[in-house]
């Protein structure tokens, strides 16, 4: 099975306000097809790992490949852009810009051209499809969250990036997007690293971290 993240002794310390190591040395590696939950408490630094592997900030120390490649370097936008879906816990969605236009945001961004169907598609799965020409900032918090899942998977990313994609979701929406993740990463062969509170996630991946005093401990 093919590597695509490869992470070694990742650490991460915030010196404003007061010095706080966050991350201690994480190492991780991620297979094509391989789903891994991350899961712990409130504040342990997930999201900050999170963005780390999605080259959406940068470790003290440590290195990071994505694809065979140095991502900590000049091409670390070009990766991202070819090679990751990222769902933010605050979703980012451009609020400007209608649901539809959002999705299709990163095929925009890495000049990819014709991925109207897939975007459909995409919003149909999450339930959006009534919804898809409001603007985004008309959407309630978990239209949001399912808006920026289809986003993420539109441009046929490598490796998906979760932090707690279901967290603002009610039971059915939560089983839908949990079987959409993991088929994706099934059936299309994806890295899947999702941060979630939800046991029921986290019990379909094939493994489970929990990120404790800046350690990530298999469980
Ligand atoms: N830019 C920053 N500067 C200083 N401290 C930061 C910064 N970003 C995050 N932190 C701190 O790092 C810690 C970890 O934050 P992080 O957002 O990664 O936690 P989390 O595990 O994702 O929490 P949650 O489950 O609430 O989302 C927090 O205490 C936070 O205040
Ligand atoms: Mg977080």
């Amino acid at each position: 099975m093919s590597i695509i993240l490869k992470a070694e002794n990742l650490t991460k310390t915030f010196t404003n306000p007061g010095k706080c190591e966050i991350l201690k040395g994480i190492s991780l590696t991620v297979h094509a097809g391989e789903t891994i939950a991350i899961m712990g408490p409130s504040g342990v630094g997930k999201s900050t790992l999170l963005h780390i592997l999605g080259t959406l900030d940068t470790p003290t120390c440590g290195t990071l490949e994505i694809s065979g490649k140095n991502a900590l370097g000049d091409i670390a936008a070009t990766l991202r852009n070819e090679h990751i879906g990222f769902i933010f816990q605050n979703y980012n969605l451009l609020d400007e810009y209608s649901v539809f236009d959002n999705v299709l945001m990163p095929t925009k961004i890495a000049r990819v051209s014709g991925k109207e169907e897939v975007a459909k598609k995409l919003l149909e799965k999450v339930g959006l499809s009534d919804h898809m020409n409001h603007l985004a900032k008309q959407l309630s918090g978990g239209e949001k969250q399912r808006a920026a899942i289809a986003r993420a998977l539109c441009n046929n990313p490598d490796l998906i990036l979760a932090d707690e994609p279901t967290g603002n979701l009610d039971d059915a929406n939560s089983d839908r997007i949990h079987e959409l993740l993991i088929s994706s990463a099934k059936t299309l062969n994806k890295g899947l690293i999702v941060v979630t509170h939800n046991h029921e996630l986290a019990k379909q991946c094939d493994v489970i971290y929990t990120l404790h005093d800046g350690h990530l401990e298999k469980s």
